[in-house]
Parts: structure tokens; sequence; C-alpha cells
């Protein structure tokens, strides 16, 4: 039951992280220098207000399912006020090697080949133009600050779109007895809600970023309930149809195309028969016909190789061929929520 003193609580807490993610976005388009247009055609791109009204709605959407008892209003994450100032700096600290990568100053850092250290060429790259790519604890303390500034304090909200579908396929199941997986988990944010959400699950979260999943166990925190694995996406090291749940959010889209295909089929590959697969990724071309060159320009303000290339497909038609069906969709601002089951 939720009171109306927490409904205060989740408006206020929402407007102040959109008021400071976008007051970051704002300072640093002053301090990042203008980009060249694209040289290739971009398609339409909505206004501004028709973006805040849309946020704003996602925020609406989240309460009334809030409201409607289908999981709690999210805990915040954040760290402790004097790490989150840190956070900032250290956002703004990297502004200009990423303005300098953008401009194609600088961009030999994390060079594809041969490197000795077991990752996969694709991986080593400065995604986002961010320094070290995924590869520093640096880069896992500033990832969090810089993609909510890109999604002006709306990604946790996208993520936890998620959150609707899980609750409803859990309805009427015991969560103690079910095992879930994030895939990609990062710095482990959906990871963290949906453990919030359902404390009985036993989940695991897998990346190939140590020092990102190091900040995930920060911000999950010491609990048996979620363990934290380093592994490839195409090759989860779980048995077939082992687990009851497996999500994943905004890693599709950082994978060359075959990588992508096989680690949906990895995760049809693990997922029981009577489970689901949720995945939480950018829109596709055609979703909003109208928004269509937002995912024209995205790619060339930031460094996302193999972005053009997911937007471009359909996330059904790839997920049919790894051996998953749609069961539903919602589109929630710049992201597509995909509930898959196994066919
Ligand atoms: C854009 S981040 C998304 C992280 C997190 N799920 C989120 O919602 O912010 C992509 C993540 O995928 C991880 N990653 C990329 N390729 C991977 C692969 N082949 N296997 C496992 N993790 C991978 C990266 O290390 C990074 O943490």
């Amino acid at each position: 039951m939720v009171s109306t003193l927490d409904r205060l609580s989740y408006a206020a807490r929402q407007t102040a992280r959109v008021a400071w993610y976008a007051g970051h976005y704002a300072a640093g388009r002053r301090l990042l220098k203008p980009m060249p247009k694209p040289d290739h055609p971009v398609g339409p791109t909505p206004s501004r207000q028709e973006m805040t009204a849309d946020m704003r709605g996602l925020f609406a959407r989240e309460w009334r399912d809030i409201e409607a008892g289908l999981f709690p209003a999210p805990r915040p994450l954040a760290a402790e006020p004097a790490e989150f100032l840190r956070r900032s700096l250290l956002y703004f600290r990297d502004l200009p090697a990423v303005d300098a990568r953008r401009h194609g100053e600088r961009d030999d850092e994390l060079p594809p080949g041969q490197q000795g250290d077991g990752l996969p060429d694709y991986y080593r790259q400065n995604f986002h133009f961010q320094s070290d790519g995924w590869l520093s604890e640096d880069s896992a303390a500033l990832y969090d600050t810089q993609v909510e500034v890109l999604f002006t304090g709306a990604a946790d909200v996208m993520r936890r779109r998620a959150l609707r579908p899980i609750a409803e396929w859990l309805a009427g199941r015991n969560q103690r007895d079910l095992r879930g997986l994030d895939v990609g988990c990062g710095t482990g944010r959906l990871l963290a809600f949906v453990h919030e959400a359902w404390p009985g699950l036993r989940l695991s979260g897998l990346d190939l970023s140590a020092p990102y999943l190091g900040e995930a166990r920060r911000v999950i925190g010491r609990t048996a309930r979620v363990k934290l694995i380093e592994g490839a996406a195409e090759a989860l090291p779980f048995a077939d149809k082992s687990l009851d749940l497996v999500f994943s959010s905004f890693l599709l889209h950082e994978l060359p195309p075959d990588v992508r295909l096989a680690a949906l089929r990895e995760m049809a590959r693990v997922v029981k028969p009577d489970g689901i697969v949720v995945i939480v990724d950018s829109i596709q071309r055609g979703d909003r016909p109208s928004w269509d060159g937002l995912l024209d320009l995205f790619p060339h303000y930031f460094h996302e190789p193999y972005y053009a290339d997911y937007v471009g497909g359909r996330l059904g038609t790839l997920a049919a061929e790894a051996g998953l069906a749609v069961a539903e969709t919602e589109h929630a601002f710049l992201s597509c929520i995909t509930s898959l089951r196994p066919r």
C-alpha cells in the first residue's frame, strides 16, 4: 500500500534526478566543441517538448505500476553525497578526452588486436568515447553519470520498465524457487532493482568487465542472493534450461551482429521452457518513425560501432532466429522493453 507521502517522495526524487542530469547535459554542451553535421541523411527528430512529455509519461506509468503493487518504489542507489560529487567531477574531467576522441584527435587508446588479456577484440574499444572503454575502475565510476546525462536522468526508469513484465510473469510463482541472470549487468543497476523488488530470487550478474562488476557489488551490497560472474554473453556458464528468468539492459546494441545473435542463442539455451527473457535496449528504426533521426545521430556523437546495425534490424526477427518468440513489447522513451519466451 503506497501513501501520498510515498508518491510525493517518488516525484521529488525523480524530478531532482532529471534536473541534476539535465544540468550536466547543458554544462557539457557548453564545454564540448561543436561537431560537424553527419555526412549521411538524418531522419526526423522530435522536439524537446515532445521528448520531455514522453519522459514524464514514463515516470507516470512507473508510478501507476508501483501503486498497483506490481513492484515497490525504487530505493535510491546513489553513492554517498561526497562520492556522488566525485563521480560528477570524474565525468567533467573526462569530457576533454571524450571531445578529443569525438573530433578524431585521439582514437588509438584501445586498439583492436591481440592484447593477450583474453578479451575479444570487438570489446576493446572506447565505447561512448569514454576513457578506458569498459576496462578501468575510473570508467566504472563515471559510466552511470555518463549514461544518465545522455538520457537526462531517465536511464534508470527505462531499465526499471523490465520490472513490469517480470512482475506479471512472477505472479503465482514462488520467488525463492527461482533463478535469474542479468547478462551484461555492467554496474548492476537493473540487477539491483530486481533484487530489491524480489529479494528471494537467486540472481547472478554476468559481465566481461571486472571493474564494472566491482561497481555492481558496491551498488547491490554483500548478499549471497546475488552472485557476480566475469564471463561472456556468447558463452554463458550455465547449463541448458537451468534459469527461470534472464534479463539484459543496453547490451545488445554494443555487440557485433554475430556476437549479438550468439548471445541471444545463449539466453534461449539457458532459459527453462516456461521461463522468460526480458531485453531492454534502444528503440529500433520504425518503432517511432518521427524519432528515427535520433537513432541516426547517436552513433555520430558517441562511439557506438554496432548501434546503427542494431537499430536497423528487428529484435523480434533476431530473437526468432535464436529460438525465442516475442510475447510483448513496451516503448519507454528511447528504449524498448521486449519480453521473449522460448519457442
Ligand atoms: C552499455 S553497458 C550496459 C550495462 C548495464 N546492463 C546497464 O544497464 O547499464 C554494456 C555492458 O556490457 C558488457 N559487455 C559488452 N560485451 C559483452 C560480452 N560479450 N559479454 C558480457 N558482457 C559484455 C560491458 O562490459 C558493459 O558492462
